[in-house]
């Protein structure tokens, strides 16, 4: 059964086309795993995904960490099913591992305005680890707002509309196997 890759997408609405293709995403992503086992050789990170948006981006990139490395989860919200920022952070899952002293790399699907990184970075500073760096698939520099630490973007993108590879619009469209951008702008 082929993935799904569709050229549109219409969901709620509007009409969506391919922005970020699939080969795009497989390069980059390959890139983002090797820089990984570069810069932990000889330890072993926790990757920490911020749900549900990583959870695609978060699988991929693993299977190209070829050192030691474990995985958990942080359940945020702050969009609600809307294509805006509700501006406040709802925590719905806490990590299960204990962080103090050990290497955690935070796993995002898009950093936009800033606010659910900056929120997450207190939590997780908070807890003592060794050190803490930040992976994003998807960087909007235009719209951030907080200064948050960004350590490594897969694609810095214009301040646009995007779904799929994990990304929803009202919970939906995450299933796309590449990236698309909305073709109405008046958002
Ligand atoms: C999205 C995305 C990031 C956050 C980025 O999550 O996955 O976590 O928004 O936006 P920000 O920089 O303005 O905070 P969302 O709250 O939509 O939840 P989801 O991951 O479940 O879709």
């Amino acid at each position: 059964m082929a993935l799904y890759l569709p050229d549109t997408y219409e969901c709620n609405g509007e009409s969506f086309r391919v922005y970020i293709t699939k080969a795009q995403l497989d390069q980059r992503i390959a890139e983002l795993g090797e820089l990984i086992n570069t810069e932990y050789a000889g330890k072993r990170p926790i990757l920490v995904g911020i749900l549900n948006g990583s959870f695609i981006f978060l699988a991929d990139l693993m299977r190209h960490v070829t050192i030691p490395c474990e995985v958990d989860f942080y359940k945020l919200s702050s969009y609600g099913d809307e294509k805006v920022s509700s501006g406040k952070v709802t925590e719905r899952k806490e990590l299960d591992a204990d962080i103090e002293g050990r290497h955690v790399i935070v796993i995002e699907d898009i950093i936009d305005t800033g606010l659910s990184m900056d929120y997450l970075l207190k939590r997780i500073k908070d807890q003592g680890p060794a050190s803490v760096r930040v992976m994003t698939l998807l960087h909007k520099p235009d719209a951030t707002k907080y200064d948050v630490q960004i350590d490594h973007v897969g694609f810095e993108i214009p301040t646009l509309f995007v779904l799929g590879y994990g990304l929803d619009y009202g919970q939906e469209g995450r299933n796309l196997a590449q990236i698309y951008v909305i073709n109405s702008h008046a958002d």
